[in-house]
């Protein structure tokens, strides 16, 4: 029996359920794995939520220091979230040889580089299954099982919280406020529900999935970002009529002109996988020249979802005495060549006078700009102003970006109201 002593470093909701998980699973654990792992301590400093997980006081310590002296510490488990102080807590515990498990995204994401080199200078495991995607994983599947492929694309729904808004702003007419507020008390939301929906939280995680899959470095400022905050419920009605359904995608794709990386609310036919991915599920449909096509699908937040990768992660820890670190070249910068220009068919709604002309003036601005034109609906529900939907076949950003300004500046009786990509 191999005697493994674990300290957990924050009793948040990831940092509980890992408690919970390891009290409750420790005979499973000896048997199946002969791993005897033991809680040595806790460093939380909320005495209501240390007697609320029943944890006895001298298994608490009071600072970092206490901990990475603590000779029975083998795997110091960060689950605090945020860079400071969780970054510095995680340098010490690595400098003082002790391996990290952390569902940290945000500091796996800006300081990963960092954490990796000191891990191996010091031989120590670094593990963050747990940063993405929660109980999906995905981590380990690009790490290990996919390392024969050439991944070509990523797309997901890696972002719970907005997956849950989206679907009831969709499905039940909630609004936006009161879908999130109910988001916020199931416990998946940030702190700071701004990361959740103005996309960073997703950006962490895409940035750490693309540089896996792609083998490089994809900084999380390159990756462009619009989060759900300004999704107006009238385009997911328009959608919905048009046979789409909206969701924030994380998507990354490794085309001739570069590497595109964004994260965006888009529209998805209601035929496609994604669009079955509802309320706070999570999915990652990955594209491999080997495996083809496939999806990963589960709870990417949450108590005992995250915790499972936590956890997870601390029993290959234990098990595996050669760690593998990330196998994408391992810089601070970015060094992927990224390609802002991409590809996609949009959507866009206009309000338009409903007189003679001015759907031909919106044509040809498009057409100047070489966008072609899949689809057009008028709402004749109004007077004067009417709602048009046109949606593109395939075309650039940027010439949809020309074509808004110029409809926008021109006097054609036209202003567009909203753009949405949608993937076919
Ligand atoms: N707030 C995140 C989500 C949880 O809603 O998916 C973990 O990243």
């Amino acid at each position: 029996m191999k005697k493994v002593g674990v300290a957990i470093l924050g009793l948040g909701v990831v940092g509980g359920g890992t408690y919970k998980i390891l009290r409750d699973h420790a005979e499973a654990y000896r048997t199946n794995h002969k791993l005897d792992i033991t809680i040595e301590c806790v460093l939380e400093q909320r005495r209501e939520r240390i007697a609320e997980l029943g944890i006895a006081d001298d298994v608490v310590c009071s600072s970092i220091a206490e901990v990475v002296s603590n000779p029975d510490v083998d795997i110091v488990v960060e689950v605090m979230g945020g860079v400071d102080p969780a970054r510095s807590y995680v340098l010490a515990a690595l400098k003082a040889g002790k391996s990290v498990v952390t569902s940290n995204k945000e500091l796996y994401c800006k300081y990963g580089y960092e954490l990796e080199e000191t891990a191996k200078k010091h031989n120590c495991g670094l593990f963050y299954e747990a940063t993405c995607v929660g109980g999906v994983p995905i981590i380990r599947t690009l790490l290990d099982n996919l390392q024969g492929n050439e991944i070509s694309s990523i797309m997901g729904i890696i972002n719970g919280t907005t997956n849950y808004v989206l679907t009831k702003m969709s499905s039940e007419g909630m609004s936006y406020e009161d879908a999130l507020s109910r988001a916020q008390s199931l416990g998946f939301a940030e702190k700071d529900p701004a990361s959740d929906v103005e996309g960073y939280d997703a950006v962490y995680k895409l940035s750490i999935l693309s540089s896996l899959a792609f083998h490089t470095k994809i900084t999380y400022d390159r990756i462009y970002r619009e989060g759900i905050n300004n999704v107006s419920p009238v385009d997911i009605k328009f959608g919905r009529q048009l046979g789409y359904v909206m969701k924030l995608l994380a998507i990354a794709k490794n085309t001739h002109s570069g590497i595109e990386v964004r994260v965006h609310p888009a529209f998805i036919r209601a035929d496609h996988p994604l669009s079955s991915v509802i309320d706070n599920y999570n999915a990652v449909y990955l594209s491999g020249d080997c495996v083809g096509e496939f999806m990963l699908y589960g709870l990417g937040a949450g108590e005992y979802p995250t915790a499972s990768a936590v956890v997870g992660d601390i029993i290959y820890c234990a098990s595996h005495l050669n760690y593998n670190y990330s196998p994408f070249c391992n810089t601070e910068h970015c060094t992927a060549k990224i390609s802002d220009n991409f590809e996609s068919s949009y959507y866009i709604r206009v309000e338009a006078e409903d007189k003679s002309g001015v759907l031909s003036k919106i044509a040809s601005v498009l057409s100047r700009q070489g966008i072609s034109v899949a689809r057009v609906v008028q709402d004749d529900a109004g007077k004067g102003a009417v709602p048009m939907i046109l949606v593109t076949h395939p075309t650039r950003e940027n010439s949809v970006k020309k074509a808004v300004e110029e409809i926008n500046e021109s006097s054609s009786g036209a202003k567009v109201m909203s753009i949405i990509r949608v993937v076919n």
